[in-house]
């Protein structure tokens, strides 16, 4: 997989990539990310990428031209299946989304920074808008973040065990269960039993009791999921 994202402070992007996981697929080849700073597509030296709003009002907005070159020529090179723009109104991230978005191969996210972008980039560039969650940040370069290390995570041998994504939390609508390792025993904290008696079909029966348990009581709201 492919993933270029588009940002006016791309150096806030560089410290997540360059460690553990993901930077273990990165270095196996198994995931490309290239960071573009937008300011590298601006026609006029003072490498302006915003400019204030028509109609007036608080907060910058940044311009559809540098935008437009950055894209194009990305999409010149290769197809991409999605462009992505990072935004607090776009459909909430969620782990089905995910799934989908961990199966394609080339991906464009584009950051917000200031206000937003111009609206007729929205129209004219991009093919999906995802939130984080309903907060603003400063910029979409964390939620980038976020998006493609949930995406990333799920690349086949990017996980050292294969179904460890598979028993995430959400993978089924439901919270994931307890999980304990050694000591069995801590200041008189035990373990419980069920965990360490080797049977096998009861550890998952509890572990699947557990997982409904937890959902019920914190987010019940996955249980009325489809
Ligand atoms: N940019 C600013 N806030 C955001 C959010 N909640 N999700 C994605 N991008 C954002």
């Amino acid at each position: 997989m492919r993933i270029d994202i588009i940002s006016v402070v791309p150096e806030l992007l560089e410290s997540p990539f360059n460690a553990s996981i993901l930077k273990r697929a990165i270095d196996k080849g198994i995931v490309e990310i290239h960071l573009h700073n937008l300011r590298d597509y601006t026609a006029n030296n003072y490498k302006q990428v915003d400019d204030y709003q028509f109609g007036g009002g608080a907060g910058m907005v940044l311009m559809i031209e540098p935008i437009d070159k950055c894209i194009s020529k990305l999409k010149a090179e290769r197809d991409y299946d999605e462009i992505i723009y990072m935004t607090p109104d776009g459909e909430q991230m969620k782990q089905s989304m995910v799934n989908t978005l961990s199966l394609k191969k080339n991906l464009i996210i584009l950051c917000g920074h200031y206000k937003g972008v111009d609206e007729r980039v929205r129209q004219h560039f991009i093919t999906k808008e995802i939130s984080i969650g309903d907060y603003v940040l400063s910029g979409g370069e964390l939620g980038a973040a976020v998006l493609a290390d949930a995406i990333i995570r799920l690349i086949p041998g990017v996980l050292g065990n294969e179904t460890s994504a598979l028993t995430d939390s959400f993978q089924d609508q439901l919270l994931a269960p307890p999980i304990y390792t050694r000591p069995a025993e801590y200041k008189g904290w035990k373990v419980p039993e069920i965990l360490t008696s080797g049977n096998f079909g009861k550890i998952e029966d509890w572990r699947d009791e557990q997982s409904y348990q937890r959902t019920k009581a914190r987010r019940p709201d996955l249980l009325d999921e489809e």
